[in-house]
């Protein structure tokens, strides 16, 4: 165990005041695994899947199926501190509520207490989180997406440690009978900045329960990042070799489900290109002696969305995924695995969907949820970095914006400089997905793909990053670039075949980094020059290729006034640099 005083006091604490049957300190080990995972199904909550060694089937209650925004909440001391793009109540105020909340919420049930390690036990860029909860499903994701148990209360020692309290918020008392999923109506996700805790009530959900990921990855230590002078983003990390073998790692961050897990995991389309990946979600950078960039990704498996996910799409995660893994809320074959939307061209006569209900192609609706999700080991994944346990990191040539446009934005555009990256980054949107709660299909700013996880206010973020972009030199920053997947013909259709063709634009950035690729300079950035991408191999007709990079300046001038009227948002907390930024892209377009 551990002599850890403030740990042990804090873990005395909440068990007076959640009042479970048992505490159960997690060692990590196969053995405790086992349990849990017995537990499930002797129950029948958990369903082996016979063609997956070691994997399990589950279901949430149909309420409790993705990331709560509207309940999510930054309890800054100040609610400036929060900013315009975060929920904000004041901390005593939410304490008060919490605690009313949590006071027994745990009556017949066992309190687990989950140290665990976020990024490679030991290295400096590394940081220890303990998470108490009454969910056993949450013990054993938390396995699978963290180093857990006993050796990180080893590397803790008396250090800090971020403390994580969740709960479904389902006692059981006066005789009242356990469910499948329990959980409560009443969710509250709550982050306090300066005491750097969380506190999780009501779901048992992905993000919101599974507190090493959104919570303390990113919220939290976006605040950390921000007072130490480190980034800490909602980016994957891959490694990207050429046929002259000179690897360079890249860090792209995307809204929720754009594809982050496909890029990073992707298989080129033009022979003798590699990527190998080091992450798919979330990357925490330190500069390093040298005054480069380098790489961790905090995480130790992959929570990715199912749906759309196929031996095309991505064979490498479905690979990843074919023992030791988890499957929520997908649907079951009669032959004894798991399916979803997209899985095969052809769909299953007969499955058991995610409502645990007989379904067929008939059924008119799908066998599972759009948030459906596997988690899953990255050591499986067949592309895994050799360098992705490294404890100092993978220095970083480029980082990748991105977003879903069905117009205006080009495939790949290169930042003429550090703070119109920074700009660039403060322009990302999105047209909605399922990941969170709320209407799909509607466009959304998304900054830097932070909106729903930075812990503090956004304009003092977007400062964090101009700041960061004087700490180094331009040769040793990463170069920065926008790109599209997504943009759309006048049918409606996607131009681009996304996916392995994706290898194309990574060439080209690549190339630029190396200083070689062609290139026109534009009002908007620094585009490919004709011919510059390499389509060997690809059917695109020249018309719809000229569409991918396409610019009206009307088009242009009306993404700056939209910009400009976003930015009002930030008030006096919005860096200057970022409104001079606009000013120099409109006055480009105007000449
Ligand atoms: C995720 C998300 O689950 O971004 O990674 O929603
Ligand atoms: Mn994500």
């Amino acid at each position: 165990m551990t002599k850890n005083k403030k740990l042990l006091a804090w873990v005395d604490e909440v068990a007076k005041m959640t009042q479970p049957d048992k505490i159960h300190w997690c060692d990590g080990s196969e053995e405790e695994n086992n349990m849990l995972i017995k537990g499930y199904v002797d129950s029948g909550v958990f369903t082996p899947i016979p063609k997956r060694p070691n994997s399990y089937w589950v279901v949430s209650d149909p309420k409790d199926v993705a990331r709560v925004e509207d309940r999510t909440y930054i309890c800054s001391e100040k609610e400036i501190d929060a900013g315009p793009t975060n929920h904000w109540m004041d901390p005593k105020e939410m304490k008060g509520i919490l605690t009313g909340l949590f006071t027994g919420c745990m009556k017949g049930r066992t309190m687990y207490v989950i140290p665990f390690s976020m990024g490679p036990l030991g290295s400096k860029i590394s940081h220890i989180g303990i998470e108490i909860t009454d969910s056993p499903y949450v013990v054993i994701n938390m396995r699978i997406m963290t180093r857990m148990g006993k050796a990180v209360l080893d590397v803790l020692g008396d250090g800090e440690f971020v403390p994580c309290l969740h709960s479904i918020g389902y006692p059981l008392t006066d005789g009242k009978k356990d469910v499948a999923w329990p959980c409560n109506e009443t969710k509250y996700i709550c982050h306090f900045p300066e005491e750097r805790a969380i506190w999780s009530f009501g779901s048992g959900y992905g993000g919101n329960a599974l507190l090493g990921k959104k919570c303390f990855a990113l919220r939290i230590a976006s605040v950390l990042a921000h007072d130490e002078g480190w980034l800490a983003e909602h980016m994957l990390i891959l490694g990207l070799t050429p046929p002259n073998g000179e690897k360079k790692y890249i860090a792209a961050a995307f809204p929720s489900a754009c594809g982050k897990t496909n890029l990073a995991m992707l298989t080129p389309s033009i022979p003798g290109w590699k990527v190998e990946t080091v992450g798919d979600d979330i990357a925490w950078m330190k500069f390093g002696e040298d005054g480069r960039l380098y790489a961790i990704n905090p995480e130790y498996g992959f929570f990715g969305v199912a749906p759309g996910t196929s031996m095309k799409t991505n064979a490498n995660a479905m690979l990843s995924c074919e023992s030791n893994s988890i499957f929520t809320n997908v649907a079951f074959t009669d032959d004894g695995d798991v399916w979803w939307e997209g899985m095969t061209d052809e769909k299953p006569a007969h499955l058991i969907d995610w409502n645990k209900n007989d379904w067929t192609p008939e059924s008119g609706k799908p066998s599972s949820h759009p948030n459906s999700r596997f988690t899953a080991p990255a050591k499986q994944c067949p592309v895994i970095d050799a360098a992705w346990e490294d404890p100092k990191g993978v220095p970083i040539s480029a980082f990748f914006f991105g977003g879903r446009r069905g117009s205006f934005v080009p495939l790949i555009n290169e930042a003429y400089d550090w703070n119109h990256g920074v700009y660039m980054g403060s322009a990302c949107a999105s047209e909605t997905t399922a990941a969170a709660a709320g209407a799909v299909g509607t466009l959304r700013h998304d900054p830097f793909a932070m909106l729903p996880f930075c812990g503090y206010n956004m304009g003092d973020y977007f400062k964090h990053w101009i700041e960061i972009g004087k700490k180094s030199s331009p040769d040793k920053l990463p170069k920065i670039f926008f790109v599209n997947w997504f943009r759309k013909n006048e049918a409606g259709k996607f131009i681009w075949p996304g996916y392995g063709d994706n290898i194309r634009a990574l060439k080209w950035a690549i190339e630029r980094v190396n200083g070689t690729g062609k290139f026109v300079d534009t009002p908007i950035g620094r585009l490919p020059e004709a011919n510059a991408i390499d389509m060997d191999g690809l059917d695109i007709s020249a018309d719809d290729f000229k569409k991918l990079f396409e610019i009206k300046k009307e088009d242009g001038l009306a993404e700056v006034a939209e910009m400009r009227e976003y930015y009002k948002k930030f008030g006096d907390r919005l860096p200057k640099e970022l409104s001079v930024e606009l000013d120099k892209i409109e006055e480009r377009l105007k000449k």
